[in-house]
């Protein structure tokens, strides 16, 4: 093992795994460094679970090498890597107290005086108290502390974590959210968390990689997938998008003119993924939140220089601090858009004409070749 700085680091060249004539993980480049916290996201039977299997050595990539820092581990048992995994299932040895559990891993290996040790461990995900209970008599949260715990003892490089909190309820899940930031926070080595959540994708990582059908189809920040999709999977599956398919009329300086229903739409050349050619067709995508909504009635005030259209309110729903709302327009029968509640317009009620309108900077472009719907169902698959 070296010990220079970027032993943490996970480095995936051109990995792929095929079940006989299926592909599950399609050559795969990836480079996650030391120290960070690296979301893989996309639906169920994506190939999330494969690559995290490969990365442990759980399974055999079918091409490609795996790197850890500078070292090829592509044919090292899984034990002889300088990795641990956390599955969903907590998978605690239901006999053995707290502090046994957590011990395991350095009994294992011969070490007699653990004490230290597991009690810095149990300090570090907060069961310091819990330490002679059994798995049973913690709730599904603390037993996935004591999973992480019984994990990081082992000094791992990196901890894969699949679905870690896929048991777990709601409000659970995202108290562990912060929970696990904070630890990775703590002993800074490079997590790899799997999940079909993109809010806790989006919460808890430096950097999402974006997977679909065996295929990372976009790596970045969370604001920056979320502002600057390039497909429209991402797009979909990521929040909310409106995708509107418009003509492209001119290009003029830094921006692209485009024609949808009877109107034009402004379109920074640099937020276009595609390319735009005069008649050519762009998905133009604007994200509800970046929407305002007037009463045509004043449609007057609205000024110079912002993308707008018109519609009928088809539907609204008030959830507190914002109220969404279903507009029917020429472009696209079900515009979304979600105004703060600062000051609401009695006016803004379903049957009401208005004009939706943005900053054209909010604009994004994309290929208009590519299935518009793309990571839509998929998200409503989950939630249900
Ligand atoms: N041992 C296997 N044999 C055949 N197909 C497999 C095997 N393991 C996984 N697959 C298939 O590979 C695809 C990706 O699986 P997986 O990596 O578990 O997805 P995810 O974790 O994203 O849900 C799925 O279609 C799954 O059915
Ligand atoms: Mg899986």
């Amino acid at each position: 093992m070296t010990t220079t700085d970027n032993s943490g680091d996970v480095r995936l060249s051109g990995i792929s795994k095929t079940y006989g004539s299926f592909t599950a993980v399609h050559p795969l480049d990836l480079t996650v460094p030391q120290g960070s916290f690296f979301a893989l996201l996309g639906a169920s039977g994506c190939g999330k679970t494969t690559t995290l299997r490969m990365i442990a050595g759980l399974e055999e990539p079918t091409l490609g090498t795996v790197h850890l820092g500078d070292q090829d581990v592509t044919h090292l048992p899984p034990y002889k890597r300088p990795v641990n995994t956390v599955f969903q299932s907590y998978a605690l040895f239901p006999h053995l107290d707290i502090f046994e559990n957590v011990a395991f891993g350095l009994r294992r290996r011969g070490i007699k005086s653990v004490k230290k040790q597991v009690e810095e461990m149990l300090e570090l995900v907060q069961l310091g108290e819990q330490a002679r209970k059994k798995p049973h008599q913690l709730s599904g949260g603390q037993q996935q502390r004591v999973a992480v715990a019984r994990a990081l003892i082992n000094h791992p490089k990196v901890l894969l974590l699949d679905e870690p909190l896929g048991a777990l309820d709601l409000k659970l899940r995202r108290q562990m959210q912060l929970e696990l930031k904070r630890i990775q926070m703590e002993v800074g080595i490079t997590f790899i968390h799997v999940t079909h959540d993109q809010e806790e994708a989006m919460t808890m990582a430096d950097t999402v990689a974006v997977m679909n059908a065996g295929r990372v189809e976009q790596l970045g920040s969370p604001a920056d997938l979320y502002e600057n999709p390039q497909t429209t999977f991402v797009a979909n599956f990521l929040g909310t998008s409106n995708l509107i398919e418009a003509e492209v009329d001119s290009t003029s300086g830094d921006d692209i003119v485009l024609k949808a229903g009877g109107g034009k739409l402004s379109l920074p050349s640099a937020r276009c993924s595609a390319p735009a050619a005069t008649g050519g067709k762009v998905l133009v995508g604007i994200r509800p939140e970046k929407i305002s909504l007037t009463a045509a009635a004043d449609a007057g005030e609205i000024p110079e220089g912002r993308n707008r259209i018109t519609g009928r309110i088809v539907d609204s729903s008030f959830i507190g601090v914002s109220t969404q709302y279903v507009i029917d327009s020429p472009v696209c029968p079900e515009f979304e858009v979600y105004a703060q509640n600062i000051d609401r317009d009695a006016r803004l009620v379903p049957g009401a004409e208005v004009v939706l309108h943005w900053n054209p900077a909010h604009t994004f472009g994309l290929d208009a070749a590519q299935d518009i719907d793309a990571g839509v169902e998929t998200v409503e698959e989950e939630a249900a």
